[in-house]
C-alpha cells in the first residue's frame, strides 16, 4: 500500500491517506501548522504527497515545497492543486497569500529558472503532468485542449490571452528528484 500524505486535508481527506491540517475541526490525523516549523515526519516517509488548495495559503512557498520534498521518497510524487491567478476564486478568499500561474514552480525544476540553478532552493522535482482547467465557455470552445496539449500555446496564453480567456484550476504532478 502506498503511503499518502494529504496536507491541508480539510473536512474530507484523500482515501487511504494520512490527513494533516492546522484546524482540529477537519479530518486531520495530524495537527500541524505549516508556517510554524516543518512537517512532523522523517525524510522519505511517503510515496505520494497531496496538497489541494493549500499552497496559496502558506507563508513561504519555497520552504513549504522543500518540506514536501523532504518527506516524499525519491521518485515519489507531489500533487499540487491551486487556482490560476486569473480565476475569480484566487482573489475571493482573503486568506490566499499567493496568486500563481503555470510557471510558478520553475525554481524547483532541473535547471531552475532561466536555466540557472543557483536561486533560492536546491530542491529539485520534475513536472510530470500539468492539467490546466479553464472556465466552461473556454473549455467548450477548445481552448482548454490547446493549453494542455501545446507548451507553445500555453506560454502564448499566459503572456497574451489569460486576462480574457481566464484560467481556473492548475493541477501539477511532480516527481521528486533526490
Ligand atoms: C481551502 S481548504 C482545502 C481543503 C481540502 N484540501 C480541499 O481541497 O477541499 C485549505 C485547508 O488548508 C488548511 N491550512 C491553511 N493554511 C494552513 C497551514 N499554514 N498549515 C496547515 N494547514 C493549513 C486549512 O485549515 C484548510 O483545511
Amino acid at each position: 500500500m502506498p503511503r499518502i500524505l494529504d496536507v491541508g486535508c480539510g473536512p474530507k481527506k484523500y482515501p487511504g491517506s494520512i490527513g494533516l491540517d492546522m484546524n482540529p475541526s477537519t479530518a486531520a490525523d495530524v495537527l500541524c501548522h505549516l508556517d510554524h516549523g516543518g512537517l512532523p515526519f522523517r525524510d522519505n516517509s511517503f510515496d505520494q504527497l497531496r496538497a489541494e488548495h493549500i499552497i496559496e495559503h502558506v507563508a513561504d512557498i519555497i520552504a513549504t515545497v522543500e518540506e514536501f520534498h523532504r518527506v516524499t521518497k525519491p521518485g515519489g510524487t507531489i500533487f499540487i492543486a491551486t487556482p490560476h491567478y486569473t480565476d475569480f476564486s484566487s482573489f475571493r478568499d482573503p486568506t490566499h497569500r499567493w496568486h500563481l500561474n503555470t510557471y510558478s514552480f520553475l525554481y524547483f525544476y532541473p535547471g531552475g529558472m532561466h536555466g540557472r540553478d543557483m536561486w533560492y532552493t536546491k530542491v529539485r522535482m520534475r513536472e510530470v503532468k500539468l492539467r490546466l482547467r479553464l472556465l466552461n465557455l473556454w473549455r467548450a470552445l477548445g481552448f482548454e485542449f490547446l493549453v494542455n496539449h501545446s507548451r507553445f500555446f500555453r506560454q502564448f496564453w499566459e503572456h497574451y490571452l489569460s486576462f480574457v480567456i481566464r484560467g481556473k484550476l492548475m493541477e501539477f504532478t511532480f516527481e521528486v528528484i533526490k
